[in-house]
């Protein structure tokens, strides 16, 4: 079972709004790049994953748009995820019009949100297809449409082979943690940390899941509950603070999250509350596994102390669901993100491998070989 967080579908861009859940699915058609970036900003689309692929689709929208603008009387749409990328008569478009057009999105995109690397990592990729594109605005706009349908595909393959990588640290009769939501929703729709779990369960593990609830947003309260409800899965909801509580009563035995960003050297941006998860994890000897695309390392960055740590509005923190909570006026301190360092992480599983204890050494090894 796979959850149709984003899809292309003739012309428009459709998520499920995140925001609305658990209460509606509503599922909504982006038409414009600014309605994307909007979307991605305001968390209608979230999670690493599922961000890199909204920003890539973000990308053709932009083209679709100025095709729809300039090719009147055109057909109705021009870009479908199931259509393949079909010919597109664009012989009435310049190409440097369309260059132009990418680059603009990207710049916008860019902005959005600046944690999750897979959203930068998508739009270098989409960029880089475009300048080595065969002449011509035709060509140009089949291979970015190409790409942009390769990266959603290629992103639910490595989800389901983290799933099989990560499952081997899942037994029967354990009671897992997870934090925020790294599932489907947050995925091209099955799941990085939740994969795992998911891919366990589908091999007859007979599992629990403990789901911190994840103030400010709620996305484990709204979004992992959501989720597991749906495949049936035993699962409870916590407050954030009464993670150590559940350790100390030696009922938890593994910690399993996503990734935002992972440096050079191992360490992790993850939603903020994962750090507090991996110390006591350390009190209580028990693991924390990242699950992550290899997408999600940023080579480039050699510590998790150059990770750009997103700060979000005062308001998610004075406000639950909309109502303030707090007195008016007071101050909140709300980053996204916070880093585990590397030495707290029993194992980062990818789609590609599983490194156990990771290191600026393991991690480069595997880069070169
Ligand atoms: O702010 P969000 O909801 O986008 O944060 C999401 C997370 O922190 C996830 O754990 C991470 O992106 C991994 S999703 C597979």
């Amino acid at each position: 079972m796979i959850i149709q967080t984003i899809d292309y579908r003739k012309g428009a861009v459709k998520i499920i709004d995140q925001t609305l859940l658990p209460d509606e699915e509503r599922i909504v058609r982006l038409t414009d790049v600014k309605e994307a970036a909007e979307a991605i900003t305001c968390l209608r689309v979230r999670g690493a994953p599922a961000i890199g692929i909204a920003a890539a689709y973000a990308m053709l929208l932009a083209v679709e748009q100025l095709l729809k603008e300039r090719l009147i009387g055109g057909p109705r749409y021009f870009f479908d995820r199931l259509d393949g990328a079909r010919p597109v008569d664009a012989a009435g478009i310049g190409e440097i019009e369309i260059r132009e057009t990418l680059v603009a999105a990207r710049e916008l995109i860019s902005t959005t949100r600046p944690t999750a690397v897979n959203l930068f990592w998508a739009l270098e990729r989409m960029s880089s297809v475009a300048e080595s594109a065969a002449p011509g605005p035709a060509a140009l706009c089949a291979r970015v449409a190409r790409e942009a349908f390769a990266i959603h595909a290629e992103e639910l393959e490595k989800e389901y082979a983290i799933g099989m990588n990560g499952a081997r640290f899942v037994r029967s009769g354990m009671n897992i943690l997870t934090h925020c939501n790294a599932g489907g929703l947050a995925t091209a729709g099955y799941g990085t940390a939740l994969g795992v779990i998911y891919t366990a369960v589908e091999g007859g593990a007979k599992i629990h899941v403990y789901v911190d609830e994840t103030r400010p947003l709620l996305q484990g309260g709204r979004l992992t509950t959501w989720e597991l409800k749906k495949r049936g899965i035993p699962h409870t909801l916590l407050c954030d603070g009464a993670a150590a509580s559940l350790f100390s009563a030696g009922r938890i035995d593994a910690v399993i999250v996503g990734a935002d960003r992972i440096a050079a050297n191992g360490d992790t941006a993850n939603k903020v509350g994962t750090f507090g998860l991996a110390v006591l994890c350390e009190r209580f000897d028990r693991p924390l596994y990242v699950a992550a695309p290899w997408s999600t390392f940023d080579l480039g960055i050699p510590s998790g102390k150059a990770i750009p740590i997103e700060d979000r509005s005062a308001d998610e923190v004075t406000s639950i669901a909309g109502k303030r909570i707090a007195p008016d006026g007071t101050a909140a301190y709300n980053p996204a993100f916070d880093v585990t360092p590397a030495d707290m992480i029993a194992a980062i599983v990818t789609e590609r491998c599983v490194i156990e204890r990771p290191n600026l050494l393991k991690i480069k090894e595997l880069t070169t070989a």
